[in-house]
């Protein structure tokens, strides 16, 4: 599999074309539960994407890209993804799709555009699946969104659940506290993941649930569990990749710095601003010289 995009410089940046690669299916996707458990398939790999060239970037590391809702944090500053809006998911959910060729791009719902019933959650997905080129979406809830997502899955919408820990019920749930501990939260949380896989589900991100539950769940579903804050166990791993990358200082327990984008980026901008200021910076070697 190649890594490698080759720059087209007639268009520039803006249109990398990468060596042709298959994207990876849903039914591909799915299957891997069994090859992990039969010890021939590795675990599920899986990044927050928002842009083409992030997308460009990680595509070929990764076996799903999520456009999380998250980036109403991440990229427009929301104080939480409860006011994201299926405009903002469509438009960059299609600049992921076009950014990637190997990885299954996976969509979220965003809150309102599901909930109220199976025929609303059916017409938005229907336009974000049209509009974006994405192969499957993502959405929040437990045994409350079985019905929807066994809607969906029967009109020919690939669904991951997401369940524990959900963002978008943030007002309901009174913060981002892991979920689970007591024994009366672990039972919904287990009995949410069998109404999600029992509908229809092709896989299921667990967010921020206590371990044992996390791994009992993985143990007793039959599609592939992703998670997030949950357990080592579970079948695939997922994070949001401004978060892994260190362009946050401060991020949840379950998050791992690869790096310190934040203090890259800051010095940088430091070095630049100091170079504009002392006139270093256009040197001749970034100017046009007149044609003789
Ligand atoms: O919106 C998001 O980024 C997510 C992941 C954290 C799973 O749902």
């Amino acid at each position: 599999m190649s890594t490698t995009f080759t720059i087209d410089a007639a268009t520039s940046r803006a249109t990398p074309v990468s060596a042709p690669m298959k994207r990876l299916t849903v039914p591909a996707i799915r299957a891997r539960k069994a090859a992990i458990a039969a010890g021939t398939g590795a675990p599920l790999v899986m990044l927050t994407a928002y842009t083409v060239r992030m997308a460009q970037l990680m595509d070929a590391h990764c076996d799903m890209l999520l456009v999380g809702d998250s980036l109403g944090q991440v990229i427009y500053g929301l104080p939480s993804t409860v006011p994201v809006t299926l405009e903002m998911m469509a438009a960059h959910g299609a600049a992921v799709v076009r950014g990637s060729h190997h990885a299954t791009v996976v969509v979220d719902m965003p809150f309102g555009s599901y909930e109220a019933s199976p025929a609303q959650a059916f017409e938005n997905a229907a336009l974000l699946m049209k509009q974006t080129g994405a192969a499957a979406l993502k959405l929040e809830g437990g045994t409350a969104m079985a019905s929807t997502i066994a809607f969906l899955v029967e009109r020919g919408i690939p669904i991951v659940g997401h369940i524990g820990l959900t963002p978008q019920a943030v007002n309901a749930l009174g913060g981002y506290g892991a979920r689970g501990r007591s024994a009366d939260e672990a039972q919904k949380i287990v009995a949410d993941a069998h109404a999600v896989a029992g509908a229809g589900a092709f896989a299921l991100v667990i967010e921020g649930v206590v371990e044992p539950v996390a791994a009992a769940i993985t143990d007793a579903v039959a599609i592939p569990t992703i998670g997030i804050g949950a357990s080592a166990r579970c079948d695939g791993q997922v994070l949001v990749a401004e978060d892994m990358l260190g362009l946050f200082e401060r991020t949840p327990r379950f998050v791992k710095r690869y790096g310190d984008m934040a203090a890259f980026v800051a010095e940088r901008a430091e070095r630049f601003a100091g170079e504009v200021r002392d006139r270093s910076f256009p040197g001749a070697e970034q100017l046009y010289a007149p044609r003789d």
